[in-house]
């Protein structure tokens, strides 16, 4: 299977905070954008690298990915997550690549073996999506005021990388879509979305306390 992977870096990180966008901050002296880019090509399947970089950046992003030369592509990004993959997508020639891996460059503990296990998953689905089951209780509120408690035991949080079918997530991107993932435009479409067992500590870096604990687990990793 030949796969290309977009490595979503567009977003400004407001809610981080600094003074530059979220991508180019630093965990373990290495920016995030660098993270994402090691785990993502030591996955043997990747062979083209879709850097989607914020408005303004991509001289910055580039240095990056010099080392993959024809292997790597920088392009800018849209102003929402789902614009930004569109560009990604765009850039993918859709005679060379059969499956195509999403992943935002804020998740920089995802291990090149997720990259792996979410690829393989897909010899029987369209998307596959790392899952991690809710520990929390989960309960929808309308006005402050609980409406209904959800079953736990059939509930997951879902991260990325996720990996897709590229005819099927070229598809799904073809309406005009909004959604907070990928996977929930294939899956509005009736592809087959199926999950993989996915760490916990796979975390997003959101907020500023967020790099401290990914400090930690990386610690704990190495
Ligand atoms: N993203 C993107 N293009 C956008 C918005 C987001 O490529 N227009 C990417 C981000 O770079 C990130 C991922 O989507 O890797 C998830 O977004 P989020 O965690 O919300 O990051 P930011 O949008 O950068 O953060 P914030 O919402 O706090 O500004
Ligand atoms: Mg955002």
């Amino acid at each position: 299977m030949r796969s290309a992977a977009i490595l979503l870096a567009a977003g400004r990180g407001e809610r981080l905070g600094g003074d530059v966008p979220k991508c180019f901050v630093e965990l373990e002296g290495r920016p995030l954008l660098a993270h994402a880019v090691d785990a993502a090509t030591a996955c043997a399947a990747v062979e083209l690298v879709v850097v989607v970089a914020p408005q303004g950046f991509g001289g910055r992003a580039g240095p990056h990915v010099a080392h993959l030369g024809e292997g790597a592509v920088v392009i800018v990004g849209g102003s929402t997550r789902q614009e930004s993959v569109a560009a990604g997508l765009a850039k993918i020639d859709e005679s060379s690549f059969d499956s195509i891996l999403v992943h935002d460059v804020a998740r920089p503990l995802a291990t090149t073996a997720l990259f792996d296990a979410v690829l393989l998953g897909l010899a029987d689905a369209d998307g596959v999506v790392p899952a991690v089951p809710v520990s929390d209780t989960i309960k929808r509120v309308r006005g402050g005021v609980v409406a209904e408690t959800l079953p736990r035991e059939a509930l997951v949080a879902v991260q990325t990388p996720q990996a897709f079918r590229a005819t099927a997530l070229r598809h799904a991107h073809g309406g005009d879509p909004e959604a907070t993932d990928d996977a929930a435009l294939v899956e509005a479409l009736g592809g087959r979305v199926v999950v993989v067992a996915a760490p916990r500590w796979n975390l997003k870096i959101t907020e500023p306390e967020d790099l401290i604990v990914a400090e930690a687990l990386l610690q704990v990793r190495s």
